[in-house]
């Protein structure tokens, strides 16, 4: 229904949500014998069921009053302080468990965010482009949301420390972005962190995928060059699973106290029932041997994306080999519309997301998004030979 078939009247700031092109789209790819490559989803085939059984038993036999009571909007403490002593020792930030916020995914890390430091009219700085469930989550705040000229390394410095005066933050992704796949360089992030703090321009870095790295590990985060200034939003969807519905702030001490009031007033607290059986998986060490498990899997099956689109993609898309994360990104030949692409690629039987809702501003239309980790390495092969023989025919018809 559109706003003016409203019968009642909306809020401004529900007039700025919109459906989630990509949940609308995944409806679609959800019927049988669809290849979809549109979904953001981790396999669930990672998700590690025996441990968390297990965990689950455990929490109620031992503390079942606990973890049925409410409890403290801040998180459970033993796994704030899980998160702050591994963040010290795998990320090289300096952490302390006071900091950390645990929150309901990364996601709502984004909207209290955005509660705390927007108001109508802020301005706000992503990147070109940007992950599409933060501009969701910025949207209701009603700021002006200003795309920074960005390369293959990230937003331009130049850039940033241009737009930087009178913005309320910039929303950074420097790990395997959503949709890229990009990575910034550790000069790259030293520049950004400089620009911003030269500009007293706080930063919201979302780090999702920085555990999902094939080749390297990617540099230290930009909380870890720049503590006071950078609010670090952590997510344990990617690395047990996304349902679980955990995630956490690290929020500079100036910061906090207001997040934890909006988080407060937004929902209490998130389930303790969660918090206490993903600190009981965590405790035992799981991350270490589960997260390199989960590496070689998407690894194998970024390789045989890259193989699959080679073989049947070549000269008629480029993408860069994504070192991390779970996506590649193709740019179509200028003229091609990816979105008005879609329901013959679906016909054709797969599914891809039109690049177009994951720019703030001027769309590239002509891009599109596929993740090579829900769908099997056969699978994949598949879907990318039916994407072909969409573009191949979208080509002559230019
Ligand atoms: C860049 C980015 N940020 C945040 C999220 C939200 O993740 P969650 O709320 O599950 O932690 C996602 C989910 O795909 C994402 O890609």
């Amino acid at each position: 229904m559109t706003p003016s078939q409203h019968p009642f009247t909306l809020a401004r700031r529900a007039e700025r949500m919109n459906p989630s092109i990509i949940r609308e789209i995944l409806k679609v790819t959800e019927r049988p014998g669809i290849v979809s490559l549109a979904g953001g989803l981790p396999s669930a085939d990672t998700f590690p069921v025996q441990a968390v059984r297990d965990a689950t038993e455990r929490v109620l036999r031992e503390s079942p009053r606990e973890a049925l009571q409410y409890a403290a909007s801040e998180g459970f403490e033993p796994l704030r302080e899980w998160v702050a002593s591994h963040l010290v020792q795998q990320h090289g930030m300096r952490v302390d468990a006071a900091q950390v916020l645990i929150t309901n995914g990364s996601q709502q890390g984004l909207d209290l965010a955005a509660k705390v430091l927007v108001d109508a009219d802020s301005r706000v700085l992503v990147e070109t482009p940007t992950y599409l469930g933060a501009l969701q989550a910025f949207a209701p705040y009603e700021p002006t949301v200003e795309a920074l000229a960005s390369d293959h390394e990230g937003p331009l410095p130049e850039a940033l420390a241009a737009a930087a005066p009178g913005a309320r933050f910039a929303y950074l992704l420097p790990n395997f972005q959503n949709p890229t796949g990009h990575v910034y360089t550790e000069a790259r992030r030293e520049a950004l962190v400089a620009a911003a703090r030269a500009a007293g321009l706080p930063l919201v870095e979302d780090n999702p995928y920085g555990d999902l790295w094939y080749d390297t590990p990617p540099p230290p985060p930009l909380a870890a060059l720049w503590p006071q200034g950078v609010l670090y939003l952590g997510s344990f969807s990617k690395v047990l699973a996304p349902g679980l519905r955990l995630g956490y702030i690290v929020a500079p001490p100036a910061l906090y106290p207001k997040l934890l009031q909006a988080k407060q007033a937004a929902d209490l607290h998130t389930a303790i029932f969660n918090q206490r059986v993903v600190y009981e998986v965590l405790r035992h060490g799981l991350l270490e041997t589960h997260v390199p498990t989960i590496r070689a899997r998407y690894k194998a099956q970024r390789d045989a994306m890259e193989v699959a689109l080679e073989r049947h993609l070549a000269g008629l898309a480029q993408w860069q080999r994504p070192v991390g994360g779970m996506f590649f990104w193709l740019e179509l030949p200028p003229g091609l519309d990816a979105m008005a692409l879609l329901p013959q690629a679906v016909e054709a039987g797969m599914a891809f997301v039109p690049g177009e809702p994951f720019f703030a501003s001027a769309p590239m239309r002509n891009t599109l998004r596929l993740s090579f980790v829900t769908v099997a390495a056969d699978r994949i092969e598949t879907g990318v030979a039916a994407l072909a023989g969409v573009l191949r025919r979208a080509e002559a018809a230019l």
